[in-house]
Formats: structure tokens, C-alpha cells, sequence
């Protein structure tokens, strides 16, 4: 009798926790769960040393929107990590504090890339950076790499390390004078688990 009941618990804790994590995996991997948009950028600098090529100022302002449309689930971003690209090189980062976002929630993050690297910039990335220098708008990529936790009501996931990049932003340099008119066209973020 102890035995079948303890199986029968087992079964039904096994049961539960399957259950759980089902509707947790498909709360997560429903197409268009959570979404990230650039809703906004500029640089205030982004050029090379008169006398040193390979070392790159950046100033570049990047404001992101994250929305979670879920009705029963919240995130925890415990990491977030943001970088700028230009071409494949990869600037400079920054990184997030950690947040948690509620239940059908629209989140705005307000960052900034600054400093200055190291970069080795091929000449199809130097003659990029003059036409971007001319036009006074930059072809920026920016990657977040981060760490998140999602919580079901009283249930807190596994870790996830999405990665989500949003590609071929054109960001205005401030002081420009060709980008007047210009206005920074908000982009969505593409997705992916792994
Ligand atoms: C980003 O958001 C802040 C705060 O709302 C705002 O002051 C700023 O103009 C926005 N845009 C950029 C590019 O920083
Ligand atoms: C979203 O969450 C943030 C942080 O908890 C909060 O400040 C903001 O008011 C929330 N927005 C809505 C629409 O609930
Ligand atoms: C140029 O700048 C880079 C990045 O800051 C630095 O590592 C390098 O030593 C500098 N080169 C010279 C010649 O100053
Ligand atoms: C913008 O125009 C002013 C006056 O015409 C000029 O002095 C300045 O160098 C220009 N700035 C840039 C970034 O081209």
C-alpha cells in the first residue's frame, strides 16, 4: 500500500513538474513572446585618432524598448549585455542593471556605448566610415547577449541566454550638419534561443 502510494506521488509530482515546464516552454517559445525594438539612437561621436587609425571614439545612445505581452509570465534580465558594431568588429559594450519585468509590460532601457578600443577595421569598413562620415549617419549593429529567468506565478525558470541582434541601424551623428531632416527610424530586434 506505501509503495503504490509513493509511485503515485512520484507519478504525480513528475506529472506537475512536466506539466510546468511544458506550459512554461511553450509560454516561451510562442512566436512573438517577447519583443525588443532600437526605438531610438545618435552618436555624439564616433571616429578614428588624427594620428592613431585603429583607435576608435564612440559616444552612441541607444534606447530600447522591450515588451513583454505575456498575460501570466515576467522576466527576470539578470544579465544584459549591449554592443555596438560597425562592420564585424565589434566597439564597445555596456552593460544593463538587472531588471525584472512584470506581466504585459513595456519596458524602455535608456543606454550609452562610450569610450574608446581598439579596432582593425578592413578597408571596406574605412571607406564605409568615410561615406558614413559624408552622410553623417553611421551603419550600426548592436547585439545584446543576456541572461534571463522567466516567472510562472510562483515558479522561476532555468537561466535562458537568448542573444538577440538588431541589424543595420542608421544612427545620426548629432553634430552633423548633413542630417538635419534626419530621423531615426525605429528597428525591431531579431530573436533567437539557443
Ligand atoms: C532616449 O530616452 C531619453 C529619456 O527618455 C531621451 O532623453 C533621449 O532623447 C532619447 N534618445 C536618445 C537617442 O538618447
Ligand atoms: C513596467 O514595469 C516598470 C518597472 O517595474 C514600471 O516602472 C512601469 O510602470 C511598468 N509599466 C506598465 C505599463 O505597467
Ligand atoms: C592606437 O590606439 C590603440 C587603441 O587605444 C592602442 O592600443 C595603440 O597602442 C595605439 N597605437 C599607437 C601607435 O599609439
Ligand atoms: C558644419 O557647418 C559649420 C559651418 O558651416 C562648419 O564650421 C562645421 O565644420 C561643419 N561641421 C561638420 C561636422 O561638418
Amino acid at each position: 500500500m506505501g509503495l503504490i502510494t509513493l509511485i503515485c506521488n512520484i507519478l504525480i509530482t513528475v506529472a506537475v513538474i512536466l506539466a510546468i515546464t511544458t506550459i512554461l516552454i511553450w509560454l516561451i517559445f510562442r512566436p512573438n513572446a517577447v519583443k525588443f525594438y532600437v526605438t531610438d539612437a545618435n552618436l555624439n561621436r564616433f571616429s578614428l585618432d588624427l594620428n592613431n587609425n585603429s583607435n576608435l571614439h564612440y559616444d552612441l545612445n541607444l534606447n530600447f524598448t522591450i515588451r513583454n505581452p505575456n498575460q501570466r509570465l515576467g522576466v527576470y534580465y539578470d544579465v544584459v549585455q549591449v554592443s555596438g558594431y560597425y562592420g564585424e568588429q565589434r566597439f564597445g559594450y555596456v552593460d544593463v542593471s538587472p531588471f525584472y519585468q512584470g506581466h504585459k509590460n513595456t519596458t524602455v532601457v535608456v543606454t550609452k556605448v562610450k569610450g574608446q578600443n581598439l579596432v582593425v577595421f578592413g578597408d571596406g569598413a574605412r571607406a564605409d566610415l568615410k561615406e558614413d562620415g559624408k552622410a553623417g549617419v553611421y551603419r550600426i549593429d548592436v547585439k545584446m547577449v543576456m541572461s534571463v529567468r522567466f516567472r510562472f506565478w510562483v515558479v522561476t525558470s532555468w537561466k535562458f541566454k537568448p542573444k538577440i541582434k538588431c541589424s543595420d541601424l542608421k544612427v545620426p551623428l548629432v553634430s552633423s550638419n548633413s542630417t538635419s531632416g534626419f530621423k531615426f527610424q525605429t528597428r525591431e530586434c531579431d530573436f533567437d534561443f539557443y
